[in-house]
């Protein structure tokens, strides 16, 4: 027993399906050196005794007080790292002129290191205190500031996923905001993911580079055949966005005759290691595709709401057997929080489902069966995340990591209306979900280590 090197005991809530939350009340986690769950141990076991026994009382034994709770550490599958500088603001365009009038100018600014230093610390701070241990990031074209911001999730302890965006269409992208031209954009790449792989040798929880075409309008043929090539050489991550808005849909079924996720196919740009942005228009065919490739969704319910022209069929893409997970898509999406996605996430599969224009009878009004509950939304932020990015995360289950947040339920200054001492665990769970703010998450662990600790 003593190959242990923490263990935990309090009660903790994980999926156990995309329907279903598994409650492990009263539990003690087994952490070993490598910060992997190595030991479920339920109170009933023949261990649980022994196990006090041998741990109670010493420095790397940690038990929840009374009211908190350990749930799964978030898994943000679409965040624009630079977008940070703008969230919240710029709203009320649409997608094409919101990417030319904001959002590149301010990626633009990402040439300047000391600016791209200081809003990346801040980022990933505010990332981890919102509960996001692992976060698949769209940098900017910039190689350095990109490997920047690997090297700032290195140092904070969070688990990140990392592109260098690549746009070098000059027939589609500013002259002060696109690669050199396809050669420089590939080599660029290229180095990008040698010098991330390197970092990623002395970084405990992970680090990873990320081939990132932007989305097809930005991309030559040649740059996207090239990063294809390249994800497949290097067996890298891919991400991208893919068939997100009206006018974006279209651009691509102009240029090729065929939908984005046919088209990334032919480029070598699905997989299973690739998720993709949005999503909102794949048809039976695409999502079928998406099935077979392993490819995953990228859900980004927020963001949807400004951008994508429609609310994603979340339920009906589920069904088939595609991999989902959420992303705050900032800054299209206004929050860093994958509580704030959590919530958007059930609304807009309600609104989908009953409709919204009041003026057509009910049974024209919606799309039958699109809800999702809140238990499957909370697999999509945790254990979805975690499959769509083929880690072993977003579970509190042995061999997965240990990374967790504690919610703490009776914070004077932030207090859950649980009135009862006995009340039910999963409509406690239920208040976790809709009513946490960022002060009720008291400490968050990636990978065994201690990322955020909130002042009071
Ligand atoms: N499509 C291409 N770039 C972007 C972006 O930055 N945000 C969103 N939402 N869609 C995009
Ligand atoms: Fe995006």
């Amino acid at each position: 027993m003593s190959e242990y090197t923490q263990i935990f005991k309090g009660t903790a809530f994980s999926s156990k399906s995309s329907q279903e939350v598994q409650i492990l009340k009263d539990y003690l986690f087994c952490i070993n050196a490598d910060g992997m769950i190595a030991k479920t141990v339920a109170p009933d076991h023949t261990d649980y005794q022994k196990l006090l026994h041998t741990y109670q009382g010493k420095e790397n034994f940690h038990h929840l007080a009374d009211g908190q709770y350990f749930l799964p550490g978030f898994v943000d599958l679409h965040v624009h790292a630079p977008q940070w500088a703008q969230a919240g603001t710029a709203l009320d365009i649409p997608l094409y002129d919101w990417l030319n009038t904001y959002t590149f100018p301010i990626e633009a600014k990402f040439s300047d290191l000391q600016f791209a230093q200081e809003v990346y610390e801040d980022l990933v701070s505010t990332l981890l205190a919102n509960g996001t241990t692992t976060s698949l990031y769209f940098a900017t074209v910039h190689k350095e500031a990109s490997l920047l911001l690997a090297k700032i999730c290195a140092e904070k302890g969070q688990r990140g996923l990392v592109g260098k965006v690549v746009m070098d269409d000059p027939e589609q992208n500013p002259a002060f905001y696109r690669d050199a031209d396809t050669q420089t954009a590939l080599a660029d790449t290229e180095e990008f993911i040698l010098a991330v792989k390197a970092l990623a040798k002395s970084t405990k929880q992970g680090v990873y580079p990320v081939v990132t075409p932007r989305f097809i309008p930005s991309c030559t043929n040649g740059a996207l055949q090239g990063l294809g090539e390249l994800a497949a050489k290097y067996d890298t991550h891919i991400q991208s966005h893919c068939s997100e808005s009206d006018w974006e849909h279209g651009y691509v079924q102009q240029r090729f005759k065929k939908n984005d996720a046919f088209a990334l196919h032919d480029f070598g740009l699905l997989g299973d290691k690739a998720v993709m942005a949005h999503c909102n228009f794949l048809n039976d065919e695409d999502a079928n595709l998406f099935a077979e490739t392993g490819t995953a969704i990228g859900h980004c319910p927020i963001s949807n709401a400004y951008f994508a022209n429609s609310v994603i069929p979340i339920a009906q893409f589920h069904s088939k057997g595609v991999d989902i997970g959420l992303g705050s898509d900032v800054s299209g999406g206004f929050s860093p929080s994958l509580f704030d996605n959590v919530r958007q996430a059930v609304m807009s599969s309600r609104m989908l489902e009953d409709g919204v224009d009041a003026t057509l009878p009910a049974e024209k009004r919606g799309v039958p069966n699109a809800r999702i509950t809140i238990n499957e939304a909370f697999y999509l932020a945790t254990a979805g995340g975690g499959e769509s990015l083929s880690l072993p995360i977003g579970r509190l289950q042995e061999n997965f990591t240990w990374d967790v947040q504690i919610i703490d339920t009776k914070l004077s200054s932030a207090k859950l209306p649980i009135f009862n001492d006995h009340e039910d665990l999963s409509d406690i769970f239920q208040k976790i979900m809709y009513l946490v703010r960022p002060e009720n998450i008291r400490e968050v662990w990636v990978q065994g280590s201690k990322v955020h600790e909130r002042a009071k």
